[in-house]
């Protein structure tokens, strides 16, 4: 079976479908693969690479088109007086970025070549398809991206400066829209230094907002609803996003960067930064609108453009994911290949209809447009993205329940191992020579002594007296070469070499774990 890899053609695409790394894979699962020439250029990974790996390059495109299997980064399109899909062979499979909504022509292109199509973008957000989630792996690049962009433009530091010269205060930056784009951005400006302040709907993704180190902005109006449970937004009421508006317009006098990613799938993206926002920020400042190519957050974003308005620059950019081609490339193939494996690779590659992933993202089948799939699979699919419900804290606190008769039935137990116990030193203190009986009983204290000085002290704190007292194999180790070091070669020198070596490996061991811990607790580790 043969694995093509066209260039892409759109206009701006630096993205590629396969990398060097993901042939290697796919030539070892029993695929030929051909790569167009080229087609790796715009993430920087040239032919050479492609042929190191395996790969055949095709100079013209023709058998990276006409493959048993197509990777693209976009769907096919028109071309000159043709489009794409006629290049593929009748029966062939393709899985690219569809975005099937007014995308019947394509879907019908499919279906007259009997040809498989698979559209990323719809593989649902579930647990078992993340690594297969193109858009959350690109989503994720665009939120870094935007950061960068906007540091770009912007013209002060993003950590706050304190030097002869004089004091600056950090950058603040306001995200809206904390999901996977904005929580990239977050992280991303934390990373450099701002205060960052960001809002979402979804009051479920406060923690996570405050684990980044933003601040997470309330409204007084209730946050209920804001959350379907697939995980996704719900859409709010006018009075929310009035409420939400006016925090938005309060804040932009104090906001020197603005991220906006707020969507709702399938929805045009709803207007949260106003045109008088942006005359309320400060000279300088920058918007950077992510949702440029749903409509945009922001009523002057201009999509695909970077324009000023009042003294606002505004990022209407809608590739920041090739603006970072090499990375992009990387998650995007990977998350193909993982489509692949779960369509059973190459010797069991199969179209299986009761795959919920398959199925989502199947848009056309032997012939027929399959997209949308049918409500029962869309049913499905939300039932699989629900988070899983936590099992039920009362039973899982419950006490054991206690025997009844558990305390006579312990004390005669503890009474009968006692006797034993001492019945069996007697017996060893009657029989055993004296030498032995004095390092035994050395033996035995220090075994009480340790069990006890261990019990008392609180489990979270076994690691680090562990690692401490761990350096007591030092005097095993001076008592181990003492012995070692008889000159005869008994059961005694063994047991010390054993021993030297045994407390050695305690030693290592004992230190490195406390180099870990202390590793933890350094800024930067
Ligand atoms: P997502 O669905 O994970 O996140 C969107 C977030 O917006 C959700 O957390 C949602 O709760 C929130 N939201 C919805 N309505 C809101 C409202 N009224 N107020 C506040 N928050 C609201 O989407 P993801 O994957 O993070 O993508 C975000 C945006 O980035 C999308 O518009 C996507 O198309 C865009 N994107 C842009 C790229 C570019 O090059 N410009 C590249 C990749 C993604």
């Amino acid at each position: 079976m043969q694995l093509g890899v066209p260039g892409e053609t759109t206009p701006g695409e630096r993205r590629v479908a396969a990398t060097p790394a993901t042939v290697q894979k796919l030539i070892k699962w029993g695929y030929q693969v051909v790569v167009e020439a080229g087609a790796g250029a715009g993430a920087k990974i040239d032919d050479a690479a492609y042929v190191d790996a395996g790969a055949t390059i095709d100079p013209t495109g023709d058998a990276a088109w006409g493959a048993d299997v197509v990777f693209k980064v976009n769907a096919p399109r028109t071309r000159g007086e043709g489009h794409e899909v006629d290049r593929l062979t009748e029966g062939a499979t393709i899985a690219s970025l569809v975005f099937p909504v007014g995308k019947e022509d394509l879907l019908k292109r499919y279906a007259a070549k009997k040809v498989t199509g698979m559209a990323l973008d719809q593989v649902p957000r579930i647990s078992r398809a993340q690594k297969m989630d193109v858009l959350s792996s690109m989503a994720n690049i665009a939120g870094y991206r935007a950061v960068i962009e906007a540091s770009h433009h912007y013209s002060g530091f993003f950590a706050g400066q304190m030097t002869a010269a004089g004091r600056t205060r950090p950058a603040q930056v306001l995200v809206i829209g904390a999901g996977v784009a904005g929580l990239a951005a977050i992280a991303a400006a934390r990373g450099l230094g701002a205060e960052v302040y960001a809002f979402d709907v979804r009051p479920a993704v406060k923690e996570q907002v405050e684990s980044l180190g933003a601040r997470f902005l309330l409204l007084d109006v209730a946050m209920e609803g804001g959350e379907t449970s697939g995980g996704y937004a719900n859409i709010m009421s006018d009075e929310f996003i009035a409420a939400e508006m006016a925090l938005f317009r309060e804040k932009a006098a104090d906001v020197d960067i603005v991220i906006t990613t707020a969507l709702i799938p399938g929805k045009k993206a709803p207007i949260l930064f106003t045109e008088d926002m942006v005359k309320i920020m400060k000279t300088g400042g920058v918007v950077v609108d992510l949702a440029a190519e749903q409509g945009g957050n922001c009523a002057v974003t201009e999509p695909e453009k970077v324009c000023v308005k009042h003294g606002v620059t505004i990022i209407g950019y809608t590739d920041m994911t090739s603006r970072l081609a090499a990375h992009a490339s990387q998650f995007f193939a990977t998350n193909l290949t993982h489509l692949l494996d779960d369509m059973g690779r190459h010797e069991d590659f199969k179209v299986d209809l009761e795959d919920i992933v398959v199925r989502k993202a199947l848009v056309a089948h032997a012939g027929e447009v399959t997209w949308p799939c049918p409500p029962e699979v869309e049913e499905k699919a939300r039932v699989a993205a629900q988070p899983p419900k936590p099992k039920a804290p009362v039973e899982a606190h419950k006490p054991a329940p206690v025997a009844k008769s558990s305390g006579v039935s312990n004390f005669l137990k503890g009474f009968a191992t006692s006797v034993v116990g001492v019945a069996a030193l007697f017996g060893i203190g009657v029989y055993a020579p004296p030498e032995f009986m004095q390092h035994f009983t050395v033996f035995v204290l220090s075994c009480f002594i340790g069990w006890q000085v261990i019990w008392n002290v609180s489990p979270a704190l076994h690691t680090p007296l562990m690692s401490v007292t761990n350096a007591i194999s030092g005097i095993i180790i001076v008592g181990g070469i003492l012995q070692a070091s008889s000159g005869s070669v008994d059961l005694a020198t063994i047991l010390g070499a054993v021993a030297v070596l045994v407390a050695s490996i305690n030693i290592a061991g004992g230190f490195l774990v406390t180099q870990r811990m202390l590793a933890m607790f350094r800024k930067g580790a």
